[in-house]
């Protein structure tokens, strides 16, 4: 039975990738989930399947030197899937400190303490244990506004915010990892990620939560920025397929083949909301175009994400299943079904995050 440390899975892409392995290899694997439990991360994502004899969850920070190789310590650890990170660009851009500690030390700690654990006396590596880092086509900067323009793996590092700045450091320390001591790894770069479990601050859920309450849709710029639109159960899917498929050392983006413009997400998102909306539910007549406000841009604003998946495609037989159409329903239906879980999630901290971004916007 292969053990797997995955680190941020109380977190939104972490608890779909936990449920979606659950799923697929039910009592054949063992999960210890590693989390500090920032703002992001939610136990609540994880209550289905939290009395699994074969689950386990640790709260400790991955920048816990100690706390991390005492799991190493006294589990077998196969497989590492590193999640844990601070992941939205608007705090960076108001707070980056935290993104470099979490996400550059952060990532430094898993590796070292993986490479202590794993390493052979002749400096090989135990038979058969991977490591796989989660990171993002943010690192790749920004494409212009040409739909024949693509990220590939091959494609430079040229992060522009904080966040992208703190991944593209640590996606270098674990190719750095890899180069030098032959370190067991891969790297993911993904596109932007939706579904269920994605906390509200991100655009997504943001204006699906504000157009049933009736408050304000708030477009940065002017609402032509393209992001590459990809269904987290898909994402889940590329990471397990990768790990098992994919060739050791190598770097696979995984795409959604779905770009869209921002305003365009926000018009579907209403149109949708208002078709599955009952006629005798309140909030149908909350939810309007004339919510949307276009406010001032975010600094650095990148215009243009796009993956062509087509190494992930060839090599490893990974493609995005979900068509956003048919995903963003799925979204939906999930959010009218947790009504408690976004309550939960939207009051406290969360709402004074909202009032200090949002004000004056
Ligand atoms: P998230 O913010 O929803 O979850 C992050 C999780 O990490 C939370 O559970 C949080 O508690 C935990 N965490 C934060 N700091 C920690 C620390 N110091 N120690 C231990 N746990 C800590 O993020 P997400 O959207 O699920 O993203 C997960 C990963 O995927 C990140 O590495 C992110 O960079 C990457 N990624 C995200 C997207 C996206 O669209 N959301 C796209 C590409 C890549
Ligand atoms: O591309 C992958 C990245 O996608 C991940 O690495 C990040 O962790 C994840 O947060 C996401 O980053 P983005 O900045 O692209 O996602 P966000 O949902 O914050 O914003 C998506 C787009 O919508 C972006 O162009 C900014 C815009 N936006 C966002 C918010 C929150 C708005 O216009 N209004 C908003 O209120």
């Amino acid at each position: 039975m292969r053990t797997y440390l995955v680190t941020g899975g109380a977190g939104f892409i972490g608890s779909n990738y936990i449920h979606y392995m659950f799923k697929k290899y039910d009592n054949d694997i063992r999960i210890i989930n590693v989390d500090a439990l920032t703002y992001a991360g939610n136990l609540e994502n994880l209550v289905d399947i939290e009395n699994r004899d074969n689950y386990t969850f640790v709260k400790a920070d991955i920048c816990n030197k100690e706390a991390i190789s005492k799991i190493f310590a006294e589990n077998d650890i196969d497989r590492v899937v590193h999640f844990a990170a601070e992941s939205h660009v608007d705090r960076s851009i108001k707070n980056p400190e935290v993104f470099v500690q979490t996400n550059v030390l952060g990532t430094a700690v898993m590796l070292n303490c993986a490479k202590a654990a794993w390493e052979l006396p002749d400096g090989s590596f135990k038979e058969g244990k991977k490591f796989l880092h989660v990171s993002t086509d943010e690192v790749y900067g920004s494409l212009p506004d040409d739909e024949n323009a693509f990220f590939y793996e091959t494609t430079p590092y040229d992060p522009h915010s904080p966040y992208s700045a703190s991944k593209a450091s640590s996606d270098m320390l674990v190719k750095a990892y890899m180069d030098t001591y032959k370190f067991p790894a891969n790297i993911t770069n993904c596109s932007n990620n939706y579904g269920p479990y994605q906390f509200p601050e991100k655009l997504i859920p943001l204006i699906i939560n504000n157009a049933l309450s009736g408050k304000k849709l708030p477009v940065y710029g002017d609402g032509k920025n393209v992001r590459d639109w990809l269904f987290v159960e898909d994402h889940a899917k590329a990471i397990d397929m990768v790990q098992e498929q994919g060739r050791l050392f190598e770097t696979y983006n995984i795409g959604g083949h779905n770009e869209k413009q921002n305003i365009e997400i926000i018009n579907i998102i209403i149109e949708t909301l208002q078709e599955m909306l009952p006629d005798n539910d309140p909030r149908k007549a909350l939810v309007s175009k004339d919510l949307i406000t276009y406010v001032e841009d975010r600094k650095g604003h990148d215009r243009r994400y796009a993956i062509a998946p087509d190494k992930i495609k060839k090599e490893v037989g990974w493609f995005p299943e979900t068509m956003f159409a048919e995903g963003i329903k799925k979204t939906i239906a999930w959010f009218f079904e947790h009504e408690d879980w976004m309550k939960n999630v939207t009051s406290g901290d969360y709402q004074k995050y909202y009032n200090d971004m949002y004000e004056g916007k």
